[in-house]
Order: structure tokens, then C-alpha cells, then sequence
């Protein structure tokens, strides 16, 4: 049986604390998309760690971790973050995996990301340029290197080719930074690559599934960064939702039982594109201060606004979300008025669907306004502590959503999660 926990929003919802959390009712955590563009936070004895690469299960005893054939990924950031992780006294010799089908960015994928981005002048994605879209499309190009690939002789020879390709791409873009020392530290880092466990990732799962055994998938990113359903061209360049899983790792759809979304009680973007319930104002900068909302991957300071149930809406519908978790709450401790989005008003007319081109239409978010509950949540344990005008807020979203608000988040801390 597998479980999913994905993104509901633009990403950073609190996805890698809720799988640390969760991760130990299963006996494997597993990766299906996205690569070192996600940044997962999540504490370990007090400590704060943010994994980009491993799965965020690593850290609860006797899991096993698998990085999925749907993820892309970089050996740089994999051998620093083994660093890192070891360094907690995590034997990843034993617990983590990686399939062979992944496929490897290159140091000249994360030149391409930059020099394409550079070339989009103000229409910029706003990528984390950690060569997630040129790896991407080698890999649906058919042109790509996987980690599979690094246990055949002629690797360097395939590797050499491919560059000339790249160096070509960058010569067009008149792109002419001096990537060496990212090469050898790539090299480097592929040797220690090479010294881990390296499996057939599909009958790796499969086996452990006719074994009994319980899978949590992880998700990277948000459904409205998915790219199929995302505010394309605003998002990343895998399928984030659940449908991801199926492809990112080898199993079947009817093996998959919950899909556990997460959602801020807030919303927040990093990176360009459309945001209809932005704040640009006084009441997003206090969301950013409270929320302490800056990139985990890149530090870039997230853009706040309110909750949007247009949105969450949709991504409830495209991934089939059977419980919903809502984190940050306690960041709303704060404040007086609480708005939600419950429509959009699209040249003048109201609906409640996500337009072809979010990015094309002027959109203006429809609100109810809420009061706030104006008091510490932080420390509450249980559901029945918490203030009447947040139950309000959470019934609100369940019934709009046909969907229920399972767990909530009231703070960074591994404790800080109430079942409701
Ligand atoms: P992810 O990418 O979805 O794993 O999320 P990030 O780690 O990028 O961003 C979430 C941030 O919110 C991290 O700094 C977390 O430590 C923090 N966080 C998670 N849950 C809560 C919560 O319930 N309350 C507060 N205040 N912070 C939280
Ligand atoms: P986690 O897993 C938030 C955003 C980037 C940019 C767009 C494309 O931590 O939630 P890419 O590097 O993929 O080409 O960037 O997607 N983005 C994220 N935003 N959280 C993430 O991951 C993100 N990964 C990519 O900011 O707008
Ligand atoms: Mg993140």
C-alpha cells in the first residue's frame, strides 16, 4: 500500500516536516519527482535541517529511502547532504537508495537553467536554476544520463558527447562561464555516488509492496507547480501530483490508498508567475516576518497572500486528496481579520475555476472575511484547545473543499501537530 503527501499550493507547505512526521507508520519513504529545486525543513534533536535530494524520512529509525526514477538528481548536492546527514549518525550505506533509472544533472544542465533564464529577461520563471529544466527535457528528449548509466565503461564517452551538445546550446545563449570547478566537483561527487546503493528502483518498491510493506511517497514542489496543471509556463518541469507517483516510481495506481495534501493555512509563491490572493502590502509583509517566509533552497523571500480555495479546489480535484493537513496556522496567531478566497472575479465575471492562463487574465480574488483568533496556538495539544474562531476557519475550508482538514500544524517543532 502507498501513501502519498503532496503540495497543495506553490510549494513549501510544510511537506518535509509532515513526512518526518508520519514517516514512522511506514516502513519505506520514497522520492518521485522533482530534484535539489525542493527544500525540505525539518528538525532533528532541536537541529534544523533542510534535505533537497533524501527523502525527509530519513531520520526516524530502520526506514528504508528510496530516491524514485522520477526524481532528477544532482550528485553534488546528494554527496553533501549524505554529509550532513551522516554527520547525525544516519547509516545510509543501509538505509538509502536510489534507482537506476534516475536521471543525473549535469553541471552543464545548471548552466543551460541559468543561461535560459537570463535570456527571459523580465518574463523569467524564477527557477531555482539548479538545472532542473534542462534535465528534464534531455530526459524526454532521450538524451540524458542516468545514474544506471554511471556503472557502464563508456559513461565518460556518453558524458563527453552530451557536453559538446550543452556547449553548443550555451554558445547560442553566448554563455561563457568557466564551469570547471563545477565539473570536478561533479566527478567527485559521482564516485561517491557510485559507493551507494544503486537498484532497480520498480522491482525495489514492488517487492516491498508484496512484502507487506507500507510506502509513503514524498512529494517535491506543489500541484500548482505541476506541469501539466500548474500556472504553466510558471512551474517546474515534473508532475507534482499524485499521477507523479505512478510514473516516478514504478507502481500501480490502485496500490495507492491516501492522498495526503498539504496545505498552508496562508499561501505563499517563490518565483515568478501568477498569485491571485498576493498581498503586496503591509498585511503579506507581516505574513513573510511571522512566517518567516524566505526560500529553504534559495532564500529568496516568499511572496504571502491569503488562503485560496479556487486553487486548493483544483488540486483536491486533479490529485484525488482523501485528508488534508494545514500547517502555519499558528502563524495567523497574529492577526485580527482573516480573509479567504472563494472565487475569482475574471473580467468582470465570477467563477470558481482555474483559467487556462491564470497569468494572461486579470484576476481579482473574491473574499469572506473572518475573525481572527488573536491568541497564542503554539503550545496546544489538542484539538479541543484550540480557539472556537479557528474551528470556524478550518470548517469553512472543509466544506468548501468536500475534503477534511485531518491534522493541523501549530508550529516548526516535530511535536507541533494536533489530530483533529
Ligand atoms: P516544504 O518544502 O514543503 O518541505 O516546506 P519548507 O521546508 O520549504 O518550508 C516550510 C517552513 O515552514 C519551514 O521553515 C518549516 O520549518 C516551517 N513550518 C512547517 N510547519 C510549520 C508550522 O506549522 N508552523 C510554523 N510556524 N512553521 C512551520
Ligand atoms: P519544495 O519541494 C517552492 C519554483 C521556483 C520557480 C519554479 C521553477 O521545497 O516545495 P525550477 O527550479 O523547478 O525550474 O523552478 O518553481 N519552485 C519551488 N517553489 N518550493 C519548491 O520546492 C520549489 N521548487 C521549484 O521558485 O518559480
Ligand atoms: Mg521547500
Amino acid at each position: 500500500m502507498v501513501d502519498v503527501i503532496l503540495g497543495l499550493q506553490w510549494g513549501d507547505e510544510g511537506k518535509g516536516k509532515i513526512v518526518d512526521y508520519f514517516a514512522k507508520d511506514y516502513d519505506v519513504v520514497a522520492r518521485f519527482q522533482g530534484g535539489p529545486n525542493a527544500g525540505h525543513t525539518l528538525y532533528v534533536q532541536d537541529k534544523k535541517v533542510v534535505l533537497h535530494q533524501i527523502p525527509s524520512g530519513v531520520f526516524q529509525e530502520n526506514k528504508l529511502n528510496l530516491i524514485g526514477n522520477g526524481v532528477v538528481l544532482d550528485p553534488v548536492t546528494l554527496k553533501k547532504e549524505c554529509d550532513i546527514v551522516a554527520g547525525f549518525g544516519v547509516n545510509l550505506k543501509k538505509n538509502l537508495f536510489i534507482a537506476e533509472r534516475t536521471h543525473l544533472i549535469l553541471p552543464t544542465h545548471r548552466a543551460l537553467d541559468k543561461a535560459a533564464e537570463l535570456s527571459k529577461g523580465h518574463q523569467k520563471i524564477g527557477s531555482t536554476l539548479k538545472g532542473i529544466a534542462p534535465t528534464y527535457m534531455d530526459k524526454t528528449g532521450r538524451n540524458g544520463l542516468r545514474v544506471g548509466d554511471l556503472l557502464d565503461k563508456n559513461f565518460t564517452t556518453a558524458y563527453i558527447k552530451l557536453r559538446l551538445k550543452h556547449q553548443k546550446l550555451l554558445d547560442n545563449f553566448s554563455f561563457n562561464e568557466d564551469i570547471s570547478a563545477w565539473e570536478e566537483e561533479f566527478f567527485d561527487a559521482l564516485e561517491f555516488l557510485k559507493q551507494l546503493n544503486i537498484v532497480n528502483g520498480e522491482y525495489y518498491i514492488n517487492h516491498q509492496l508484496q512484502a507487506g510493506k507500507k510506502i509513503l511517497a514524498e512529494g517535491a514542489q506543489g500541484s500548482m507547480l505541476d506541469i501539466d496543471f500548474g500556472t504553466f509556463p510558471f512551474v517546474t518541469s515534473s508532475n507534482t501530483i499524485s499521477a507523479g507517483v505512478c510514473s516516478g516510481l514504478g507502481v500501480a495506481p490502485q496500490k495507492i490508498r491516501d492522498v495526503i495534501g498539504v496545505t498552508k493555512a496562508y499561501c505563499t509563491r517563490v518565483g515568478g508567475g501568477p498569485f491571485p490572493t498576493e498581498l503586496e502590502n503591509e498585511v503579506g509583509e507581516e505574513l513573510r516576518k511571522i512566517g518567516n517566509e524566505f526560500g529553504a533552497t534559495t532564500g529568496r523571500a516568499r511572496r504571502c497572500g491569503w488562503i485560496d480555495l479556487v486553487a486548493l479546489q483544483f488540486a483536491c480535484m486533479i490529485n484525488g486528496v482523501t485528508k488534508i493537513v494545514m500547517t502555519k496556522a499558528d502563524v495567523l496567531d497574529a492577526f485580527k481579520e482573516l480573509q479567504i478566497c472563494t472565487g475569482y472575479k475574471i473580467n468582470g465575471k465570477e467563477c470558481n475555476e482555474i483559467p487556462f492562463r491564470l497569468d494572461r487574465v486579470q484576476v481579482e480574488a473574491i473574499y469572506k472575511t473572518f475573525s481572527g483568533w488573536n491568541t497564542a496556538t503554539g503550545s496546544a495539544k489538542s484539538f479541543k484547545e484550540l480557539p472556537v474562531t479557528m474551528k470556524t476557519y478550518v470548517e469553512f475550508i472543509n466544506q468548501y473543499l468536500g475534503v477534511k482538514i485531518h491534522y493541523i500544524s501549530n508550529g516548526p517543532g516535530r511535536e507541533q501537530i494536533i489530530a483533529i
